[in-house]
């Protein structure tokens, strides 16, 4: 695996480079970035680097040269090869040095909705975009155009589209955003209220209830077939039952379990099949690429309705994502996934007993995170960002394991963890926890409904 050169880490308390251009960002982009989880925020508010000039395998290095091992993100769940993996940015440059862009199609679009029909034997059709956000929205809009109903039933955190959003808005302003805290639907026309329907993971009382009123109403039932909790029995059934059963589409949104357990969906080991399925992320190892994939028959009603963009058919996409399906397939990375992701994971927890430290993992080994069970959990994690920060880690308490990710990098990880949980402990002791910040504790996200 090729590595960056190697750079003295000095932790500093000065405003960074990144932190200064952030500032200036924060003036010229509103909200700072594309993104509301790379927000430095969201981690380590005034000393996260917040930008990067390299990232190659699980190293980057930020904009004053300093290089870290990331043990956080990957990309915010895309990279699951690693950073700028070598066969994949291959393809890329073939496709680049034939042209990206033209009058006829790319013959990969054809070739890629090939193979992931191949990958979902159920799915016969397939519609690409460029974002997850923007694929869930046209999956909804194919479900109301093959429906001809508006309301949706769903459960998690699909992006940042009007239909979602309308789940925020209450009868009056003052109500707004209480079903999903962490996400305003300012703009969101108030004409679509109560056209989104929130039902919590594994709560298929409260979807039936839904359903119940609803009878007739439904164009879909949007949701991830698993995310921080495993399905209890039946219920995956049961959802699949009552969409067939009312006509509505079951629409698996896959943006972020997609290729991480399996070459490509989750659905595929939980034996439950929606009537479309959506993917981005990890579909093309961080270039943007999305795929809507679905039934025949659902599919054929992208056609009664308008779905079309020039930057769609952007040749990149489709060639990142043939070379890095290709990859997974060959190299059973999902498999390798699930042990850096359990290794991780049983290093915390391991750790934390060990320091004295409760903490509870959760989460499919290849998407796990942490929780500090003590009142200063903010603090704390904020802390344990702050801490690994200085010693040559971007991390969080996230870990998003990718092909990237070696024996060696977890135990050397593990080690700068027990370290830092020594540390965390002793401020817990000392009750002095926020007196070892050097900024303000981290943001809180969003409430996804899904553990
Ligand atoms: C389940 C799920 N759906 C949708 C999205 C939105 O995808 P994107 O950020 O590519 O628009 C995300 C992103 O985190 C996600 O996890």
């Amino acid at each position: 695996m090729a590595t960056l050169a190697p750079q003295l880490q000095t932790p500093s308390t000065e405003t960074s480079s990144g932190q200064r251009l952030y500032q200036k960002a924060k003036r010229l982009i509103p909200g700072g970035t594309q993104l509301l989880s790379k927000r430095p925020e969201m981690i380590l508010p005034e000393f996260w680097p917040t930008y990067y000039t390299q990232a190659r395998g699980i190293e980057v290095v930020d904009l004053s040269g300093k290089t870290y091992k990331d043990m956080s993100l990957m990309g915010v769940g895309a990279c699951v090869l690693g950073y700028a993996d070598p066969d994949v940015d291959e393809a890329v440059k073939a496709a680049v040095d034939n042209g990206v862009m033209c009058t006829l199609n790319a013959p990969e679009e054809v070739w890629l909705a090939e193979l992931l029909c191949e990958l979902h034997p159920w799915a016969h059709m397939v519609r690409f975009a460029r974002t997850g956000g923007e694929a869930m929205a046209i999956a909804v809009r194919i479900a109301r155009a093959r429906t001809r109903r508006d309301r949706v039933a769903f459960c998690g955190y699909h992006g940042w589209a009007d239909w979602y959003l309308a789940a925020n808005l209450g009868k009056e302003d003052a109500l707004d955003g209480h079903l999903l805290p962490g996400l305003d639907p300012g703009g969101v026309p108030r004409g679509l209220r109560g056209t989104a329907l929130p039902f919590h993971y594994n709560r298929f009382d409260q979807l039936k209830a839904i359903v119940d009123k609803h009878h007739g109403e439904l164009a879909a039932i949007v949701m991830e077939p698993q995310r921080g909790q495993a399905p209890d029995p039946g219920f995956l059934e049961n959802v699949r039952d009552v969409a067939s059963e009312i006509g509505a589409v079951l629409i698996f949104d896959e943006i972020t379990t997609g290729f991480r357990m399996t070459t490509g969906g989750i659905h595929l080991l939980l034996g439950v099949c929606p009537d479309i399925a959506v993917f981005a992320k990890g579909l093309a190892n961080g270039y943007a690429m999305a795929a809507v994939l679905g039934t025949g028959e659902a599919m054929q009603a992208a056609q009664s309705t308008f779905i079309s963009s020039t930057n769609w058919t952007e040749r990149i996409g489709f060639a990142a994502a043939l070379a890095t399906i290709r990859k997974h397939r060959r190299e059973n990375v999902a498999a390798h996934l699930t042990m850096i992701g359990n290794m991780v994971k049983i290093g915390w927890e391991r750790a934390a007993k060990y320091m004295g430290l409760r903490l509870h993992h959760d989460g499919l080994p290849s998407l796990a995170h942490f929780h500090i069970e003590h009142e200063d959990h903010g603090n704390l994690i904020t802390l344990f960002s702050q801490i690994m920060l200085e010693k040559g880690y971007l991390a969080c308490d996230q870990f998003k394991p990718s092909f990237a990710h070696q024996h060696d990098h977890v135990s050397e990880y593990l080690e700068a963890v027990s370290d830092t949980f020594l540390t965390l402990a002793d401020a817990v002791a000392w009750g002095d926890v926020a007196l070892r910040l050097k900024g303000p504790p981290a943001h809180k996200g969003f409430y996804r409904l899904t553990s």
